[in-house]
């Protein structure tokens, strides 16, 4: 089965059951400006949801290209994309759940339609919280369809539970269908979500019933509705026996075209083969990204930022298989010839596309060239180093003087059996910006004097205790007040509520999983306002035109602040909230260690 006769299928049964197709919106949202690319297919759809009258009705289908950066780690695994496209179904203060999912039973296991075995299907409901029950209307009508209870799981919120995360907005349960894919099972916790592959998620009903309110309480919505989502390359993949998404037939002749190109054989190693994948993955995500009529160019900036990014990542990878000589325009061109008769744009931004790539590709080769170059003359000298340790300011005499990104010096020094002292390059960095600051600029305010190290671990770990609240309450979440000692750190923010035990768990859990991922943390100069147009958030007292320092931590966080910060969050240890108490009125105040 192609795309194209799944998404066709897609809409003839939701057509019989009373839709109507609309179009699917364009990558960058025309709203909503806190959002870089359209993640999911509710986008674009928001203000119907919270209950505009819709032009075409009341029931609609649709298929909406969508990108998702957040989970670009995964990306090279079985089921992880950056781009793809999402068939929905969409209840409008019409149908809820019993038609919702008896239809996705029907459309799935119908000989007619996929014709999954119902054996196959595992879903998942939502498990209920102190704010929410536990969705048990969801599971008897899963039941009643034929789903036995013991392939009915009941998860929290991280897997069942759909919204607008640390955002205001339409939110609900959710409903997961899972494939099981015949593998082993990895161990008696095996389950849905677990992660390991068996079960492969294709679809998710949410039954939007609650507004999420900026004071972060869940308000019934007068008129209920659906929002499903239906991952079209994860469908396809299950329709042809594959193993993994990567195996679909557009993928073939891109991995075609690498293999080529770098010589690879037919079976490529595990190494390899992610590189594959995460090439091909993230050409065909940049490829619709400028192919998007509002032609946003690589730049240092927000969208353009994300694409220079997974361009260079590719480029890196390139690397990697053994691909010296340019190759993401070829690339790009087949993407765009096989993609350009469902997706007329990329015809009609074929030129931008291409040279666009081409420019980016030949600016990080010359970045590339001479921080090589660099690195190749100052080795020898720094293999004599007995602790293996390339030193902080050199890493940052790179950067500075050759634009070399340290995650590249980091690379090469592993290759040598060596690492960086990515403190040493924060600190380097830092040290640089107080000399270019003399001679009459504004200082940096907000200047910490207690360097030590925890101190500065902690000042990291409050950056990712900052955000992960304003994911998890939502984006009211404010700074009002941070002390930090050599033993904990003292947080306040707005909110007019107690945190719940469950808050509490999902904050401590998603700052832990940030310190897991190791991400680096950089800091960059700029004037206030570019700071501010970047997204950076963080308590700060400068007037516009000051410079101030922007800690970027991965992707996760980007905040204003004096620092010192750690040079990795790998470096933090275990985060875990002590206290969560009132502080003042509408101002909660959380104590926090790292262990
Ligand atoms: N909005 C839901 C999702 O993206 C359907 O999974």
């Amino acid at each position: 089965m192609t795309s194209e006769e799944l998404k066709q299928l897609y809409f003839d049964f939701f057509i019989g059951k009373g839709h109507t197709i609309i179009q699917g919106a364009s990558l960058i949202p025309q709203e909503d400006s806190t959002i870089l690319y359209t993640p999911a297919g509710m986008q674009p759809l928001v203000p119907y949801l919270l209950g505009e009258k819709h032009p075409a009705g009341r029931r609609l289908v649709d298929v909406q290209k969508c990108i998702r950066t957040g989970d670009i780690e995964e990306v090279g695994d079985s089921s992880h994309l950056t781009f793809f496209e999402m068939l929905g179904n969409w209840s409008l203060g019409d149908y809820f759940k019993r038609d919702s999912i008896t239809w996705s039973f029907e459309f799935l296991t119908s000989g007619e339609w996929l014709g999954f075995r119902p054996e196959q299907l595992h879903v998942t409901v939502f498990a209920g919280d102190d704010v929410v029950p536990p969705d048990e209307e969801a599971a008897s009508i899963w039941e009643e369809v034929g789903i036995p209870r013991e392939r009915i799981y009941f998860l929290g919120r991280n897997d069942n539970w759909w919204g607008p995360t640390g955002n205001t907005g339409p939110c609900g349960p959710d409903t997961e269908i899972f494939i099981d894919t015949g593998k082993p099972s990895c161990g008696p916790g095996c389950k849905p979500g677990c992660g390991c592959g068996k079960y492969f998620e294709i679809w998710n009903d949410v039954f939007m019933e609650y507004r999420k309110t900026a004071a972060g309480r869940y308000v019934p919505l007068e008129r209920k509705n659906v929002d499903t989502g239906m991952g079209v390359a994860r469908t396809v993949a299950m329709m042809n026996g594959c193993e993994t998404i990567y195996d679909i037939p557009q993928f073939r002749p891109l991995f075609g075209f690498l293999k080529k190109l770098s010589g690879l054989g037919s079976e490529p190693d595990d190494q390899a083969l992610r590189s594959l994948r995460i090439i091909s993955d993230h050409i065909r995500t940049a490829t619709h990204i400028l192919g998007d009529d509002q032609g946003i160019p690589p730049s240092n900036l927000d969208r353009g930022y994300v694409l220079r990014r997974l361009i260079r990542l590719a480029v890196r990878h390139g690397r990697k298989l053994g691909i010296d000589d340019p190759f993401t325009s070829r690339l790009a061109e087949i993407v765009i010839d096989a993609e350009s008769p469902v997706h007329e744009e990329l015809a009609r931004n074929r030129k931008f596309i291409l040279d666009e790539l081409s420019m980016e590709e030949s600016r990080f080769e010359k970045t590339l060239q001479s921080g090589l170059r660099e690195f190749e003359k100052l080795l020898p000298n720094l293999m004599r180093n007995p602790a293996r340790t390339i030193p902080g300011r050199i890493a940052f005499r790179l950067y500075d003087t050759f634009g070399f990104p340290v995650e590249f010096t980091a690379e090469l020094a592993s290759e040598n059996g060596m690492t960086v002292d990515m403190e040493g390059y924060v600190k380097a960095f830092d040290k640089h910006r107080e000399l270019s600051r003399q001679g009459g600029e504004e200082k940096f305010k907000g200047g910490l004097s207690d360097n030590s190290e925890m101190v500065t671990r902690l000042h990291t770990a409050t950056h990712l205790l900052h955000q992960a609240l304003k994911e998890i309450l939502g984006d009211h979440v404010e700074q009002k007040g941070s002390n930090i000692t050599e033993k904990r750190l003292r947080f306040d923010f707005s909110h007019s509520e107690k945190m719940t035990h469950e808050e509490i768990v999902l904050v401590e859990n998603r700052v832990n999983e940030i310190i897991k991922a190791d991400l680096p943390v950089i800091c960059e100069e700029t004037q206030l306002e570019n700071a501010l147009e970047m997204g950076a958030i963080g308590l700060f007292r400068n007037k516009y035109g000051d410079m101030v320092k922007v800690y970027r931590i991965g992707d996760f966080s980007l905040e204003i602040c004096g620092g010192p910060h750690a040079g990795r969050t790998g470096e933090l240890g275990r985060f875990r909230i002590l206290k969560e108490m009132s502080s003042s009125s509408g101002v909660r105040r959380i104590r926090a260690v790292l262990e």
